[in-house]
């Protein structure tokens, strides 16, 4: 029974027992319930160590699509679950905490692009896949970090193009590409606040380092990076390279999988510019970090929060999402 108080949280507040081994016991219930349980490099290294797959928003996508499981539990954010429902209507899709949302996701809402669309007749709408899925069902093609100048790129020249929500990824995309997309205004609260004079201090610091960035940086940033990739692209980065130290301008869950992968090698986070705003203390992601294990062992124990996407919505949102597949796939991505 879900209790109405669990309701108002939107997670699960009962206490773990304290006598039970929490990893074996969340990956006994994931195999009593056949549940696999996908979760985002920004999330806790418990979590991400007892995930059966990690990866960045275009690995997970396709890993929720190609799954057998009865039920998927999304350790990341909202949009993520959102998304692993479309992909997968007949699967119960889990997440351990509803209010893991997203600054991206949020800045566009769905009414507000619908009349935007409207204020521009002749153009096609691509979207981040940091978004709704109401919004998504208003989009012609999702991209990711992973492949977005490529998906762009795919377009003709002169197509008009509306992106969104990441005004930073797509000024970057529009720079790559020569493209001169309309940007919707929104950030990530993350990766908006990298300090560029604690940056620069790293760099004199570490002159030998190397600068890792994420595209939805500002551009002061990414101009001072050597690299510049979807987190998953970042860490292969590493793990490819014979440089021995990284200066990371991304959320700093990630440097958990790269330091497993490169023990020898030496990771550093760039801080971000206040520490209080954003109600945490380093440069991680508010909303990725209210997964924790006692979460995921109740939401799996009792099958809640369920995300729940409309059939009318699933079915708009689908081809855009189904498209940013079907080119990566062709172009090799
Ligand atoms: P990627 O996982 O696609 O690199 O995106 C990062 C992100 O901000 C996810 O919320
Ligand atoms: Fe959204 Fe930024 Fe958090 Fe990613 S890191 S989930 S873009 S707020």
């Amino acid at each position: 029974m879900i209790k109405e108080s669990w309701k108002t949280l939107g997670y699960i507040d009962e206490p773990v027992p304290t006598d039970i081994d929490l990893p074996a016991a969340i990956r006994q219930l994931c195999k009593e319930k056949n549940a696999i349980i996908l979760a985002h490099y920004y999330t806790d290294k418990s979590l991400q160590d007892i995930a059966d797959f990690i990866g960045d928003s275009l690995a997970l996508a396709r890993k929720a699509a190609a799954t057998t499981a009865d039920i998927i539990v999304m350790v990341g954010v909202h949009f993520m679950g959102e998304t692993n429902k479309i992909l997968c209507p007949d699967k119960k899709v889990l997440i351990p905490d509803m209010n893991a949302s997203c600054s991206l996701a949020e800045s566009c809402p769905a009414d507000k692009l619908a009349a935007f669309k409207k204020e521009h007749p002749g153009y096609k709408v691509i979207s981040y896949v940091n978004t709704t899925a109401a919004v998504k069902a208003l989009t012609d093609v999702v991209v990711t970090s992973a492949n977005a100048c490529e998906i762009v790129e795919s377009f003709p020249k002169d197509e008009k193009l509306i992106f969104g929500p990441d005004r930073n990824l797509g000024a970057y995309i529009n720079a790559q590409t020569g493209r001169n997309m309309l940007l919707w205004d929104g950030a990530c609260l993350v990766h908006e606040r990298f300090s560029v004079e604690k940056l620069l201090d790293l760099k004199k610091q570490y002159p030998e380092a190397k600068v890792l960035a994420h595209p939805e940086c500002k551009n002061i940033i990414l101009q001072l990076a050597d690299v510049i990739g979807s987190t998953a692209a970042l860490l292969r980065y590493t793990i490819h390279s014979t440089d021995p130290t990284f200066i990371i301008a991304t959320e700093s869950g990630i440097i958990h999988e790269m330091q497993k992968n490169s023990p020898d090698k030496t990771f550093i986070p760039v801080p971000p510019e206040t520490t209080e705003s954003i109600g945490c203390h380093c440069n991680e992601c508010a909303y990725m970090r209210m997964n924790s294990m006692e979460k995921l062992y109740n939401c799996l124990k009792y099958e809640w929060p369920e995300i729940h996407v409309s059939d009318d919505v699933i079915q708009q949102a689908i081809r855009p999402i189904d498209a940013m597949l079907d080119i990566s796939k062709k172009l090799g991505l």
